[in-house]
């Protein structure tokens, strides 16, 4: 795929918070060489800080209260198939999405989770790094199937953890690190297909 016919390939960004890595995967976008252009930003939380950032940059945006799981995932399928979405990035979306959600869908979606995957799936993944004094950890890009945190890994990035850190300069030394994984892998994924 890479680029379709010299075309970018249409990507949306699901986020439910801050949204750092999803200012990095628009900034990267923006470059010449990259294969994709980031045309929706998902969230299921109205007060995301992200979608902030999205507005002004004039990137369309949708939220949803995931209220009822069916009808939120019905709502953003048809979002998905009228901007001819053909790449999901989940950045930071703390939603998980259904198997029959991945199979209509049918295109490939990535996620970014902060450790050293198959370690420490799930939610707070700093706590339990530091509280099982690890000495590494780090970031994973997958893809996502219906298996939580379980999907074909693409790339991974490993970083010490010192003993004087605590889960919010862990979490700071891995954001960083993501925000140039994530990019490198949709790069590394895209061309490999
Ligand atoms: C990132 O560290 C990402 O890996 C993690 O949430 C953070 C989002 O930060 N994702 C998960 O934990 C998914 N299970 P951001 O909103 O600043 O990009």
């Amino acid at each position: 795929m890479g680029k379709l016919n010299g075309k970018k390939i249409n990507t949306a960004v699901f986020i439910s918070g801050r949204g750092s890595n999803l200012k990095s995967l628009v900034k990267n976008s923006k470059k010449k060489n990259s294969p994709v252009i980031i045309r929706l930003v998902i969230s299921n939380n109205l007060k995301a800080k992200g979608l902030i950032y999205a507005k002004k940059l004039k990137i369309k945006t949708y939220v949803t209260d995931y209220k009822n799981v069916n009808i939120s995932e019905k709502k953003l399928l048809e979002k998905l198939f009228k901007y001819k979405i053909n790449l999901i990035c989940l950045a930071g979306f703390m939603k998980i999405l259904s198997g029959n959600f991945i199979k209509k869908f049918k295109k490939p979606i990535l996620n970014i989770h902060p450790s050293l995957l198959p370690k420490y799936k799930g939610l707070s993944t700093h706590k339990k790094v530091i509280n099982n004094k690890e000495k590494y950890s780090g970031s994973t890009v997958h893809l996502v199937s219906s298996k939580l945190d379980s999907g074909h890994i693409i790339l991974q990035k490993k970083i010490k953890v010192s003993k004087f850190d605590n889960e919010k300069t862990l979490e700071k030394k891995i954001l960083k690190i993501e925000h140039i994984l994530y990019p490198k892998a949709i790069k590394k994924f895209l061309a490999s297909l």
